[in-house]
């Protein structure tokens, strides 16, 4: 049967190509969409691909994703440095995981140093721009033919 995957995208990410593109990148979400789309399709995946400026909405559609999906590739934006709630969703989905952000998190201010996101994650890419969500793609077929380790195994 082919794998799904879920990309999820957090608040503000509608606006890629003209939010700060210095640091952003000047590609649209969709343009984004469709590099992964092209991706995903030549690994033989099946993609779905959301973005909503809520957490609750995203809470919900991780949920909803739970033994639906393979795995799941989250940009949960700012929501990455404060949402307790996501990462109990992706915990609770328990399946591979993999973070991405446009900008290097770890070159920016502070309170973008810390993710809650990155300890329910299987890795993270980051500083990569809209690459990154490519090499996550590829990243996350290979995890699902050979998850290294159960996300419920993980070292706490
Ligand atoms: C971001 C980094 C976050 O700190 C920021 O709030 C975003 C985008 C990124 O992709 O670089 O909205 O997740």
């Amino acid at each position: 049967m082919t794998a799904t995957i879920l990309i999820l995208n957090g608040p503000h990410l509608n606006l890629l190509g003209e939010r700060e593109p210095e640091i952003y990148g000047r590609e649209t979400l969709t343009d984004i969409e469709e590099a992964c789309r092209a991706e995903a399709s030549r690994l033989g995946l099946v993609l779905e691909f959301r973005q909503t400026n809520s957490e609750a909405d995203l809470v919900d559609l991780i949920q909803k994703a739970r033994r639906r999906v393979a795995g799941i590739i989250i940009n949960a934006g700012a929501l990455s440095h404060t949402s307790i709630a996501i990462l109990d969703a992706l915990q609770a989905a328990d399946m591979p995981v993999i973070e991405v952000h446009l900008s290097n998190i770890f070159r920016r201010e502070d309170f973008r140093q810390h993710s809650y996101v990155s300890r329910g994650a299987t890795g993270l890419i980051c500083g990569l721009r809209s690459h990154g969500y490519v090499l996550a793609v590829e990243a996350i077929a290979r995890l699902i033919k050979s998850p290294p380790i159960k996300n419920s195994e993980r070292q706490k």
